[in-house]
């Protein structure tokens, strides 16, 4: 009788690890507890064993009901369990859900093109920071603390002598300063000026062009910014250099191109001149070299400065800066 209890016990087991749904659990349960089920007779039967077996073989009859009872119960919530998730209305042979993939920011792309452009003319890439002291923004190009050229630029300044950079220019002296000529470099980043309407953000992009070598000329400038312009846009795209002025660059010139929306004919985008300005450029201003220590009778070069975001508005024919901003994904995804 001992013997059999230990050989109810291990079959016992066997089934319920066996069993593959609670159908066949609860079958298994009624065969062993049940009230005709193998313990219930074993337990019946005991006042048949001899009397002294009797009571060693009630208490493991009963041990093992204790065990066999929390074994079905653990054994029917793992069934439960795995088949808790209901699978009605799931199609599993349809193709997946695509994952939407982003694209790079329409700034971001367009200052790797132009970047892609000068680094194939041979620019190297700079990079200088966006809190900025008043020496590298103004100081150092040439513009005086009470220069009526620094009302230009609507400055946020963080101490008297740190400004937000109100363009990408403060990079031509950083560069400078630790180089020397031959410097070919481009220099693209974040600018910050107080100013917000339809064509003005508080934050932009810029392009800052710098070439510096023995015998650059107007002509080198107007050489690298024609193929720049007809590589961006297109090779009938004309240009035209128009006299201005900046503090850092003497003589200066203003780049101008044909409407790209009109070709010339005049439209609301050109205001009627058939002409599109792009960006600030000339020859660098000897104060400038001197103030980084180049050799002025030895040494001359050009500058240029060119907005991104007025890029990608003429390119793609945006209306409105602020969308560049905006994070609405309409616009966003249409790069
Ligand atoms: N820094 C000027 C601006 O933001 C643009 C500019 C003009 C840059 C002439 C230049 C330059 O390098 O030569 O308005």
């Amino acid at each position: 009788m001992q013997n059999s209890i230990v050989d109810i016990e291990k079959e016992a087991f066997q089934s319920i690890e066996q069993a593959q749904d609670s159908d066949q659990l609860e079958q298994l349960s009624i065969e062993y507890l049940g009230r005709k089920g193998v313990l219930t007779k074993f337990l019946r039967n005991i006042s048949s064993l001899p009397e002294n077996e009797r009571p060693g073989a009630g208490k493991n009859a009963n041990i093992l009901k204790g065990k066999l009872e929390r074994a079905f119960k653990s054994a029917f919530s793992k069934i439960e369990a795995a088949t808790d998730i209901d699978f009605t209305g799931i199609d599993v042979t349809l193709p997946g859900r695509p994952a939407h993939i982003g694209s790079l920011h329409p700034v971001t792309q367009v200052t790797k093109e132009v970047c892609d452009i000068f680094l194939r003319l041979g620019f190297d890439i700079a990079e200088g920071p966006e809190v900025e002291t008043d020496y590298y923004n103004f100081e150092a190009l040439n513009i005086p603390k009470y220069h009526p050229a620094r009302d230009m630029q609507d400055t946020f300044y963080v101490s008297e002598n740190i400004v937000l950079r109100t363009h990408t220019s403060p990079s031509q002296p950083r560069v400078m300063e630790k180089t020397k000529p031959p410097v070919r470099i481009i220099a693209p980043g974040k600018v910050f000026r107080c100013d917000s309407d339809i064509t003005h953000t508080p934050m932009f992009h810029q392009v800052e062009g710098l070439m510096v070598d023995e015998n650059i000329s107007f002509g080198d400038l107007k050489g690298i910014l024609t193929t720049f312009v007809h590589q961006f846009f297109d090779k009938e795209t004309s240009l035209r250099f128009r006299p201005s002025f900046f503090p850092f660059t003497e003589p200066s010139a203003e780049v101008d191109i044909r409407c790209v929306m009109c070709k010339g004919e005049g439209c609301r985008i050109c205001s009627k001149t058939g002409w599109l300005e792009v960006l600030g450029s000339g020859m660098v201003h000897p104060a400038v070299f001197e103030n980084v220590g180049y050799d002025t009778d030895k040494y001359t070069g050009f500058a240029f400065g060119v907005g991104i975001e007025r890029l990608a508005m003429l390119k793609y024919g945006i209306d409105d800066i602020r969308k560049f901003f905006e994070n609405d994904i309409r616009f966003l995804r249409q790069f």
